[in-house]
């Protein structure tokens, strides 16, 4: 189970340990919708002890001390990062507290987890790169769906050639709710397509387009449609949405051999691929002789082996701790997917025109 770059494996093999005591103690700030998630499975990881639990609404402490009765709780994010007996800190706060918590928390020796998008703009992102690397502490980001099998399997399949050149990838993302109040649509949704996308090609698009409206709060989008321009003439579509009677959660790949849809909604066969593709003749004289031949194979589904890939994340940012390895979703993944978003706002407030990255 390894990644193909210079980063941590997701089990580390051979390890330098930065840390003589392999028990990294865990605290957690927000508690909301995604919190509880992560709490559960950073106390189910290796090596690992959750010690205390933050979040500004007691009743949401409340409600997790009712599923962890003997977990400590604070209100004030502080107090975890005062506090020497902690390692690493866990944020999954509202976007727009990201940067102050973790730069913080950096400054106090702290390792850390962030969820996506890992800040609200480039230059946020960079400072906490910089201060992790310049303490050698760890900066993650939660990248949730790079961890999962479904992603990984994709990746291989692409990296292999088996579907050919990728000619374009078409995302959609798409439910009812939930409307956020301090960022839109594109910020919220599509750092997960995002993040895929740079994952399975492993390189960066080289301009942005996006259209967006916002019908239900005025300022923020609640629909957007996002272009990824590729330097060869690829292009990766993005479409997100709260305003949708349907949950859709699907990316169809299309290559010069092969197609490949992933539905991570299917509980089973994720992924199908598909042995269609259409072929351009070689040569022709004349229009009479042009002829396109779409050539018609099977379809099949790989199996692929199920695991909840938050708890692989949470168990690779440990072991990350304690090997001192670069993690696959590290500050500068991070960085990547925020350039992208911010140049998706600056398309969106100029209707839509190609932003350069
Ligand atoms: N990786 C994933 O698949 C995934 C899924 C959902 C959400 N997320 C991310 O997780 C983060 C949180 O999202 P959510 O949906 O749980 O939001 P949420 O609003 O449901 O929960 C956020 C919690 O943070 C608490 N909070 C706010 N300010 C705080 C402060 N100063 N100190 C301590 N607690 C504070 C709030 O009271 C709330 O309980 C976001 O960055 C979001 O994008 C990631």
């Amino acid at each position: 189970m390894s990644f193909n770059k210079k980063v941590s494996p997701i089990k580390a093999s051979e390890s330098s340990p930065r840390k003589m005591d392999p028990m990294i103690t865990v605290g957690i700030i927000g508690c909301g919708y995604w919190g509880p998630n992560l709490a559960r499975n950073f106390m189910s990881a290796q090596n690992c002890r959750v010690k205390i639990l933050c979040d500004v609404q007691p009743e949401r402490l409340a409600y997790m001390q009712s599923l962890y009765c003997d977990m400590d709780i604070a209100t004030d994010y502080k107090r975890l990062i005062e506090d020497p007996r902690i390692d690493a800190l866990v944020i999954a706060t509202p976007v727009r507290y990201h940067f102050e918590m973790a730069l913080e928390a950096l400054k106090a020796e702290k390792h850390i987890f962030i969820e996506k998008p890992m800040a609200t703009s480039a230059r946020e992102a960079r400072i906490l790169i910089d201060t992790a690397q310049e303490r050698d502490l760890t900066l993650m980001v939660g990248h949730t769906f790079i961890y999962s099998s479904a992603v990984r399997k994709i990746k291989e399949l692409v990296t292999s050639g088996e579907l050919g050149e990728i000619q374009y990838i078409a995302a959609r993302r798409l439910n009812l709710g939930l409307f956020q109040k301090d960022i839109n649509v594109t910020w919220d949704l599509a750092p997960h397509d995002i993040s895929i996308i740079l994952y399975v090609l492993d390189k960066m698009p080289d301009s942005i387009n996006c259209q967006g409206k916002a019908h239900v709060n005025p300022d923020i989008e609640d629909i957007t449609s996002l272009v990824l321009n590729y330097p060869n003439g690829g292009i990766a579509t993005i479409q997100n949405s709260w305003l949708d009677p349907n949950k859709v959660r699907d990316m169809t790949f299309v290559g010069s051999k092969k197609m490949l849809v992933y539905n991570d909604l299917e509980p089973m066969e994720k992924i199908k691929i598909y042995d269609k593709r259409v072929e351009i003749p070689p040569h022709y004289d004349t229009f009479a002789e042009f002829h396109y031949a779409y050539h018609y194979g099977d379809m099949h589904a790989p199996y692929i082996k199920q695991y909840e890939p938050l708890k692989v994340e949470c168990q690779h940012f440990i072991d990350s701790i304690t090997t001192g390895q670069i993690p696959v979703t590290s500050g500068e993944e991070g960085l990547k997917v925020i350039q992208i978003l911010e140049a998706a706002s600056e398309s969106l407030r100029n209707g839509g025109g190609m932003v350069k990255l």
